[in-house]
């Protein structure tokens, strides 16, 4: 299920980490489209839940003010997950990146937070089973002409990566890229709809090649690291991929794609 696809590079690329929001609340339609957004998936997908909190600083507070990295950050959406669920993770990575896509569509900014947040301070009752995985910040951004001194060290380490769309490739057997683009010309632009993904510390494990599926030659997406994080993050780009190029994967690792 994804809302938007045939999406443009130029509308993915939109999308980048945003640390510093202005101080206002987010207005009242805004609130309502992506509150429909929410619904939707929660209603649809099983062992997934995501809670939209506004005007709350609290879970982001220590580590704002003490590291100088998030600023002004008031609203944020929990993801919440039971791990019972089949592919619970990878799901809640991938629905988590349709959210972030259909924020930026209406001109919201956004920061996944997997980690520098108070776990302890979210205030969204849990039942039996449930945990949360990570936040999304979600906001107006606030350009800041000149980052102070802490906040931009920080910026570079999470920022260095200089992968290219080809970089996503593996070339396998007789597989390379060439002879890949040649056979499957949408995966140049699934292969840059990774390069603009984001990822837990910039990692960007995933990685594409062509497999076999019934003695078909098929596409399929992996991660090298069987954890937690590498499995969100699989999420996410098998969500910008889809919504670059249409189609679905199967869920899990090593998953084929199908074009449709
Ligand atoms: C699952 C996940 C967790 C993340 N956790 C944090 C975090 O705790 N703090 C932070 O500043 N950025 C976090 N990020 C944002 C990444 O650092 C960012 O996506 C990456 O550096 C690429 O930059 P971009 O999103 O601007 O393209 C996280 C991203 C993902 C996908």
């Amino acid at each position: 299920m994804i809302v938007m696809n045939n999406m443009t590079i130029e509308q993915l690329q939109a999308r980048h980490s945003t640390r510093n929001f202005r101080p206002l609340p987010i207005p009242g339609s805004l609130v309502e489209s992506l509150k429909a957004e929410l619904t939707m998936i929660n209603s649809h997908e099983a062992g997934l839940q995501f809670k939209l909190v506004t005007g709350n600083s609290e879970p982001l507070k220590g580590f704002s003010k003490s590291y100088g990295f998030f600023r002004n950050a008031n609203n944020f959406i929990v993801a919440i997950v039971d791990v019972s669920f089949p592919d619970a993770i990878e799901r809640a990575g991938y629905f988590a990146e349709q959210i972030v896509l259909k924020a930026t569509d209406i001109g919201l900014a956004t920061c996944f937070v997997g980690g520098t947040y108070s776990k302890t301070s979210i205030p969204v009752p849990l039942r039996a089973g449930q945990e949360v995985l990570f936040l999304i910040l979600v906001g107006q951004e606030d350009i800041i002409e000149k980052p102070r001194p802490l906040a931009r060290i920080a910026m570079k380490i999470a920022h260095r990566n200089d992968k290219k769309w080809e970089d996503f490739f593996v070339e396998r057997k007789d597989w390379t890229l060439k002879a890949a683009l040649e056979r499957f010309p949408f995966l140049k632009k699934g292969l840059q709809a990774l390069a603009c993904a984001p990822s837990s510390l910039n990692k960007q494990p995933f990685r594409i090649w062509i497999g076999q599926k019934e003695e078909k030659d098929i596409v399929r997406i992996g991660i090298p690291d069987i954890s937690d994080k590498q499995f969100i993050d699989l999420g996410i780009a098998k969500c910008n991929f889809v919504a670059a190029n249409g189609g679905y994967f199967d869920w899990g690792n090593g998953a084929a794609y199908y074009q449709e």
